[in-house]
């Protein structure tokens, strides 16, 4: 029995809801609950993309900018950050400001699933741990391909079910038992009851790779990270 809505525009709304009342805690609970694994899982995401210097790069779901930052430590490129909640693109928007980023990297609230931009406008487009969040996941991924230019890629960086019995065991505990508990100590306590359940409804991965491929994507690929808990997608528009 599910607790929260996995689909649609209910999901959406209390996503969006969700996320700017925990903006203030996010980085600081990713840190703290992922043992700082997610930093490791964000430089892998940016090896992953074949950046050049002067791309134009999307990063839809931007959070709090972690990925866009990771990229202009490394790469001289223009970034556009989005998400959907406002309360994460301020606390984008002032991190790149204090690390001096700030006329490499424009950070805007929107949706996924309507981008304002032109077709073909992007070189490169990732998305770490949002794609999950969607409320269409077919429509978001037309979106992407609709904007990237011939040639450009797409990266989803998603939490996974890891693939390892012996890891998952362990795994599942702390990630239904001893997360949600923890995290509900300092920040909004359902949200880290609809983490676990929210990767738990997640497609599995060849599902994904359809899903790229009936959006138009080629060249569909993943690869797993630390034992599967996490998944790199990778597609190219012709
Ligand atoms: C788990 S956070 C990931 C943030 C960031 N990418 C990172 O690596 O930490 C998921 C983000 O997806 C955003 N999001 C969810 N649905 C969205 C949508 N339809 N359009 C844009 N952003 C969305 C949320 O507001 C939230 O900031």
């Amino acid at each position: 029995m599910s607790e929260f809505s996995h689909s649609g525009v209910a999901k959406k709304e209390y996503v969006q809801t969700m996320f700017n009342d925990v903006a203030h805690r996010y980085d600081f609970l990713n840190r703290l609950l992922s043992c700082g694994v997610d930093v490791y899982w964000r430089k892998r995401l940016v090896q992953t993309l074949e950046i050049k210097e002067g791309d134009r790069i999307l990063d839809v779901a931007c959070g709090t900018g972690d990925v866009s930052m990771a990229i202009l430590k490394q790469h001289k490129v223009h970034i556009t950050g989005l998400d959907y909640a406002s309360k994460m693109v301020e606390l984008a928007t002032h991190k790149a400001t204090a690390l001096g980023f700030h006329n490499q990297v424009k950070f805007m609230q929107g949706d996924a699933e309507a981008l304002p931009f032109a077709d073909g406008f992007f070189d490169k487009l990732c998305i770490a741990f949002g794609f999950r969040n969607m409320g269409h996941y077919d429509v978001a991924l037309r979106e992407f391909y609709r904007v990237l230019k011939p040639g450009g890629q797409l990266a989803v960086l998603e939490l996974s079910e890891p693939g390892s019995i012996m890891f998952k065991k362990c795994y599942d505990v702390y990630f239904t038992k001893v997360l949600p508990k923890v995290a509900a100590l300092l920040s909004r306590d359902d949200a880290y009851r609809y983490l676990p359940e929210s990767v738990a409804h997640f497609p599995p991965r060849q599902q994904v790779c359809t899903m790229f491929g009936a959006a138009g994507f080629q060249s569909v690929r993943y690869e797993d990270l630390t034992f599967g808990a996490c998944s790199i997608f990778l597609g190219t528009k012709t």
